[in-house]
């Protein structure tokens, strides 16, 4: 039976920390769906087909990956996927907090086998979200530190439509 792992999110815009979790959480599953939330309640600077196209972009290099949008509940998305392992990188004890919350009000919603994984970023993103790139990106700070070549461009240009 394949192993598929959903690694779901925001990415407005995927960074540099994402794509660290991104491509040590696809060795450890068959194929990775990468789950990006299509929230009409939530402000984002790019539309959610914007943020997959960002992340098809950035991530082209890495073959048992597949980005689709959903909205509703995980539980649903991980069902339609036939996936169970929900990835979620950690930070912070103060990340932990918030995705423990998520992490068991999905166990519990589950009704099939379901588990969530947490990877510890690496240390040179333990600081890295994609508002602080929002942030530095609206003062004109430089991105290449945050994000990946491929859509620096994309984020500077957003940035000075704001
Ligand atoms: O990148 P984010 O914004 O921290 O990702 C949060 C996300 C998308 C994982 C979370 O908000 C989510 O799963 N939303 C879908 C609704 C849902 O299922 N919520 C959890 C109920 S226990």
């Amino acid at each position: 039976m394949k192993s598929i792992g959903v690694y779901p999110g925001s990415f407005d815009p995927i960074t540099k920390g994402h794509v660290d979790i991104i491509k040590r959480s696809a060795k450890l599953v068959d194929k990775l769906v990468i789950g990006v939330l299509n929230n009409a309640n939530k402000k984002c600077w790019f539309t959610p087909e914007e943020r997959k196209e960002l992340i098809e972009k950035t991530i082209a290099d890495v073959d048992n990956i597949e980005v689709k949008l959903f909205d509703g509940l995980l539980v649903d998305f991980m069902q339609q996927n036939n996936a169970n392992l929900i990835i979620r990188g950690l930070r912070s004890v103060s990340d932990y907090e918030y995705e423990l919350q998520l992490a068991l009000g999905n166990k519990t919603l589950a009704d099939f086998d379901l588990e969530t994984i947490f990877i510890p970023a690496s240390k040179d993103y333990l600081y890295l979200s994609s508002s602080i790139v929002r942030e530095v990106a609206s003062h004109g700070g430089c991105l290449e530190k945050f994000l990946n070549a491929e859509i620096i461009k994309d984020v500077e240009a957003r940035a000075k439509d704001k």
